[in-house]
């Protein structure tokens, strides 16, 4: 561990079939105007909606509804949230969702008592919010962006073409809890499981290939990628798989809580990739990632070449002998390919509504991160994308 950090988590989980009652004591501890956030409407149908709706009203809360948070929220929506809340005063955020409706929600949190405009703020300039902010808490219903336990918003300026994540610096705007039960994750379609799945990996691969140092996190990193592959391929065959949603929603909030990255640099080129992707085409999250990885890792391998060996055998049990540690590089990825198509995750950009005619704004869009084994330029950005439409 060469690094030198700080860790701090401070958001209370409570895991498991039966945690929604600790949703009353939880929320006893703040205020009684709260404002339940939630997406397009999949929490009326599985039920959540009508525990949450009576739990808030048997604690004697005054409720304002902001609804219809779409996946990749934007900013337009922000704004409408924005009004709501001061409207009714709010105290406190219930998000009950996924990764859309969660970041929207600390969006929302630090933007009430904003004089700035958010986007200018947190989205362009980057700067930390200077104003009071609202708890926000969480009842949790999509697997897969860590969203949950961590300090990230990702919002979407449409008419920009710009979908731009900000980890706020300040714990506070964590969560201050966490709901987190399995079951409720049974009623996503296949599609969006797997979407999550891909996400989870993801962001241990983003924070796992980087540096050269033996570190730690590296070695936890390395577990939770093994127990993601093991319960996804059960989950794929039995969506209703109890042991193994379990596995895969706690390895989510283990995969982007903070703790893998301590004393590393990190990478997440995948994820700006990504992003412009999502901002240009609206696609989901997870699958926007599927389709610009192995270009990318392919493109990056050469520059990093021992760790991608040692992804091949520690994560994907990749036999060293007798080959060379570029052949044994390669055949780790190409196991993991073979585990996304398992998947049937989006293997190409056109899978994911991307045309030529997108190419320039989405290269335009990429954000250059410098944490990885290289740093793009953009004529490598435009590379990695026209491999990924050629597949
Ligand atoms: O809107 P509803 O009707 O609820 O439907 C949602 C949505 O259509 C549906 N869904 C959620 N739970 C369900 C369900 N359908 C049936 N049963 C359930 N139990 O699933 C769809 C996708 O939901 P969404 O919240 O958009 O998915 P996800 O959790 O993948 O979140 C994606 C967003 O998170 C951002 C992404 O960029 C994207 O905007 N990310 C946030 C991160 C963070 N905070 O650290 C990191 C990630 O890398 C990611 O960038
Ligand atoms: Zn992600």
């Amino acid at each position: 561990m060469l690094g030198n950090f700080s860790y701090c988590n401070p958001t209370k989980l409570y895991f498991g079939e039966d945690v929604l009652r600790n949703l009353s004591v939880e929320l006893a501890k703040y205020g009684n105007n709260v404002a339940l956030v939630y997406g397009g409407g999949s929490i009326k149908k599985n039920g959540i909606y009508d525990d949450v709706i009576s739990i808030l009203k048997s604690a004697g809360k005054n409720v304002a509804e902001i609804s219809g948070v779409m996946p990749n929220p934007t900013i337009h929506k922000l704004y409408e949230g924005i009004e709501i809340a001061r409207e009714n005063k709010v105290d406190f955020i219930l998000a009950v969702g996924g990764g859309s409706v969660v970041d929207y929600a600390k969006a929302l949190s630090v933007s009430i008592h904003c004089e700035d405009d958010p986007w200018e703020k947190y989205y362009a300039r980057f700067e930390e919010p200077a104003c009071e902010t609202v708890s926000v808490g969480v009842v949790l219903t999509m697997v897969g962006t860590g969203s949950e336990m961590n300090a990230g918003a990702v919002i979407t300026y449409p008419e920009k073409k710009l979908k731009i994540g900000h980890v706020f610096a300040d714990e506070k705007i964590m969560p201050r809890f966490s709901i987190l039960n399995p079951r409720y994750t049974m009623s996503l379609p296949k599609y969006q499981m797997a979407a999550g799945i891909y996400d989870i990996f993801n962001h241990i691969c983003e924070q796992y290939f980087s540096g050269g140092d033996d570190n730690t996190s590296d070695y936890i990193s390395e577990g939770l990628m093994k127990s993601v592959i093991y319960s996804s391929r059960i989950a794929m065959k039995d969506m209703n798989d109890y042991e193994a949603r379990s596995n895969i929603m706690w390895s989510a909030t283990w995969a982007l809580n903070t703790l893998v990255s301590r004393g590393k640099s990190t990478d997440w080129m995948v994820h700006m990739l990504g992003q412009s992707v999502g901002a240009c085409s609206n696609a989901t999250h997870g699958m926007t990632l599927a389709a610009v990885s192995l270009p990318y890792y392919r493109f990056i391998m050469p520059y990093g070449i021992k760790k991608f060996a040692r992804f091949a055998v520690n994560v994907w049990d990749i036999n060293p002998e007798g080959r060379t540690e570029e052949q044994v590089a390669k055949e780790g990825l190409s196991a993991m390919e073979t585990w996304m198509k398992e998947l049937g995750l989006a293997m190409k950009l056109s899978e994911v509504g991307v045309t030529a005619e997108m190419i320039d704004d989405i290269v335009e869009g990429t954000l250059i991160m410098e944490g990885g084994y290289k740093v793009l330029t953009k004529d490598d950005v435009r590379k990695v994308l026209m491999q990924a439409m050629q597949r």
